[in-house]
């Protein structure tokens, strides 16, 4: 299968009051044409980061290092003006806050049809109203919207969370792109509808093929919805493979942590359990592996140097319990 997406060594720093902080530690990953990648870790890990440095859209104060490789340009190199080419039709994100992807004083319809005549013109295709307009009112129907026709009549805040985030997700499919970014997408709506959204997301992954890159803090959620996990924490790769092997068998003790408040049922029967401790300053990260300072299996080596990035039984993993010298291995 051929890589859709490469990042290599990606590093993110934001200028702040306080200095240079580096919240993205040379992240290094290949994302498959139509699979489904988990990014999970807690809240602070740098996922929106990740996501944002792959779609270009960090605030000024970001600094980005190493490369993203789309279709075989760098994203990171590219010039804005190409960039724009790239946004939407190439890579579109699906955002937190459904509000933030749409713009508040124009009717959904024309916010739609425009996605239409953005994608046609870069195709140098010829943009016509009526078939534009049916193309529409069909993707708002595959996102199960009720009355596409009187949707397309409204402004983004007479509609709840939950229907702006379908037509953010058919705008989405109007653009027709190989990946799509969702960050944390359904965190913002009423849980009734969280797992429609996510179901909703997944069967259009499906059907058009798309890569999909989907940002949860909830392994639950990713159970449900990816191929592979990639785990971060403190900016790190700590783990990455199938999302079988990763359920079944976590390797790193941080996967094993957030392993423990899985559920044994649905992921809306959670039980009340978080990891102990918390996430470290970027600030003041330990010296050596980072979650060294809530890992029950740290020893010596684990407070003063700080472990790679090791291929193990065919996923990836960041610690010194395995490969080479071992200690206190886990089973
Ligand atoms: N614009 C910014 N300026 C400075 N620090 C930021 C900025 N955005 C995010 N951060 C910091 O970067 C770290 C990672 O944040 P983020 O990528 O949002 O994590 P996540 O999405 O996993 O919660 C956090 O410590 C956050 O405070
Ligand atoms: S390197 Fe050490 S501290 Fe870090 S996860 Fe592995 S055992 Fe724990
Ligand atoms: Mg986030």
């Amino acid at each position: 299968m051929t890589a859709s997406l490469s990042i290599r060594d990606l590093t993110v720093y934001y200028k702040t009051p306080l200095g240079l902080v580096q919240v993205l530690d040379g992240l290094t990953a290949d994302f498959d044409q139509g699979e489904t990648v988990a990014v999970v870790g807690e809240s602070g890990s740098g996922k929106s980061t990740m996501g944002f440095a792959i779609t270009r859209l960090l605030p000024p104060t970001g600094v980005v290092e190493g490369s993203i490789l789309f279709e075989g340009q760098d994203l990171v190199s590219m010039p804005q003006k190409k960039l724009r080419d790239v946004r939407g039709t190439g890579i579109f994100m699906v955002m937190q806050d459904p509000f933030s992807s749409l713009n508040p004083v124009k009717k959904v319809g024309l916010q739609l049809l425009e996605a239409v005549q953005i994608r046609m013109e870069r195709r140098g295709e010829h943009f016509d109203y009526e078939s534009a307009s049916k193309e529409v009112l069909k993707r708002l129907y595959d996102v199960k919207l009720p009355d596409p026709a009187i949707i397309m009549t409204k402004y983004p805040y007479q509609l709840s969370g939950g229907q702006i985030q379908r037509v953010v997700i058919a705008m989405g499919l109007l653009l027709e792109p190989k990946i799509i970014i969702a960050d944390e997408p359904t965190s913002a709506l009423d849980v009734s509808i969280q797992a429609q959204v996510i179901a909703l997301l997944k069967e259009l992954q499906q059907q058009y093929g798309m890569t999909l890159i989907f940002i949860t803090h909830d392994l639950a959620v990713a159970n449900v919805v990816s191929d592979k996990v990639l785990i971060l924490y403190a900016g790190r790769l700590m783990e990455f493979g199938d999302k079988r092997d990763i359920i079944q068998k976590p390797m790193h003790p941080y996967t094993q942590g957030l392993l423990k408040s899985f559920p044994s049922g649905s992921y809306r029967e959670k039980e009340l359990y978080s990891l102990p401790g918390m996430p470290p300053s970027f600030f003041s990260l330990p010296v050596g592996c980072k979650f060294s300072d809530r890992c029950p299996y740290a020893f010596d080596r684990c407070f003063k140097e700080e472990p790679g990035i090791l291929d193990v039984e065919g996923r990836t993993v960041r610690c010194f319990l395995y490969g080479g010298a071992r200690k206190n291995r886990v089973a």
